[in-house]
């Protein structure tokens, strides 16, 4: 028997009763494959339960409110799945007639449904052959063939779809993708794969090269760090107030305003109601400008930056803080973000007193 055969063949005798599996109603499925969306199926099931029950049809869904909605979501984590969901159930109900789309070239083009989400549903809703690529499957083709090419990497992506592809029984895809992935999630197992009772195993290229546990290969992404910077301007007497960094840190020992750095983006008011704010600035202050927050990418971190101009005539200058005559701004190694918004700054302002061009 070929490869494919034999995993429907055992999916066929050792398949979960899984409630999702018994409809070929594309809404039901859609519903199942959003919650199972980085959610394990025994932490889906009772969520799938109460959605399927409270909300039926995909008319219902796009009636509900979006706080009964991520309020049933609740404890499932990730909530933009929810708010996605409302708009996309609210989009079939409108344009769609309230008839859940079945086919890979329409669902692909809803919201929170991408390659494999759509291939899911349309193979098992209508048959459509479009072969599933998840975790599970990366991880049955990765070890049956031998394939060391990282699954994360864009050639992997491209080379494990080419493969699946490939492999896809078009007399029944649906029951085909169905078995690659229950293979994976239930034999072919991350940990302790059940080699043992495993009905491919004599072709199977890690089993015969004790390769199962470094296959498949995933490329280590680098986590980007987010950081929010607020920045204080403060400009007295045709003096601006700068900051010497540490060295312990990006853009070490160079030059930069006093700053705030909060865990997220705050609002002003929050922000502005840090004890810092205080020590640091005095109790008689105004804002006179707040910028737009701009991203500023390091390698392996995101800044977002925010400038807010302050009047504070009774600063409290803390370690490495002084004041500057602008005019000796340009000695100063200042992060580029931080120069040429002082820049634009001071011209507009300029150019906001001589001609009105500038909006302050
Ligand atoms: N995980 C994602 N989709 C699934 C499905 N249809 N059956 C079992 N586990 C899944």
């Amino acid at each position: 028997m070929i490869f494919s055969e034999e995993l429907v063949q055992w999916y066929l005798n050792n398949k979960r009763d899984l409630p999702w599996r018994n409809t070929t109603d594309a809404y039901i499925i859609w519903l199942s494959e959003i919650i199972l969306q980085q959610t394990r199926v025994e932490q889906g099931m009772p969520y799938f339960y109460r959605f399927a029950e409270k909300y039926p049809t995909v008319s219902d869904f796009a009636a509900a409110d979006e706080d009964d909605i991520l309020k049933l979501w609740q404890g499932l984590g990730y909530y933009s799945r929810g708010r996605n969901m409302l708009k996309t159930a609210r989009l079939v109900a409108e344009h769609y007639n309230g008839v859940f789309p079945q086919q890979y070239n329409q669902l692909i083009k809803l919201k929170g449904i991408g390659e494999y989400t759509a291939s899911a549903i349309s193979s098992f809703s209508a048959n459509e052959a479009k072969a599933v690529v998840d975790g599970n499957v990366y991880r049955v083709l990765a070890r049956y063939f031998g394939i060391d090419e990282p699954i994360n990497s864009p050639k992997g992506k491209k080379d494990f779809q080419i493969l699946a592809n490939g492999l896809l029984n078009h007399d029944h895809p649906g029951l085909h993708n169905q078995a690659m992935m229950e293979f994976g999630a239930m034999l072919c197992k991350p940990k302790n794969p059940a080699c043992g009772i495993c009905p491919v195993r004599t072709d199977c290229f890690a089993f015969k090269n004790n390769a199962t546990t470094s296959l498949p290969v995933k490329l280590k992404t680098i986590k980007v760090r987010e950081r929010f910077f607020n920045y204080f301007l403060i400009i007295n007497n045709n003096e601006i107030l700068l900051n010497k960094r540490d060295e312990k840190d990006i853009w070490a020992n160079m030059y930069d305003l006093p700053l705030i750095e909060t865990s997220e983006l705050t609002l002003i008011d929050e922000l502005l109601a840090l004890p810092q704010i205080k020590d640091y600035f005095g109790e008689s202050i105004e804002i006179q400008n707040i910028s737009p927050v701009y991203k500023h990418i390091l390698t392996h971190q995101r800044l977002h930056v925010r400038f807010i101009k302050l009047q504070a005539p009774e600063v409290k200058l803390q370690q490495n803080w002084f004041f500057s005559r602008l005019e000796n701004l340009e000695k100063f190694a200042l992060p580029k973000i931080i120069f040429i918004f002082i820049e634009i700054f001071l011209t507009c302002r300029i150019i906001h007193v001589e001609s009105n061009l500038c909006q302050e």
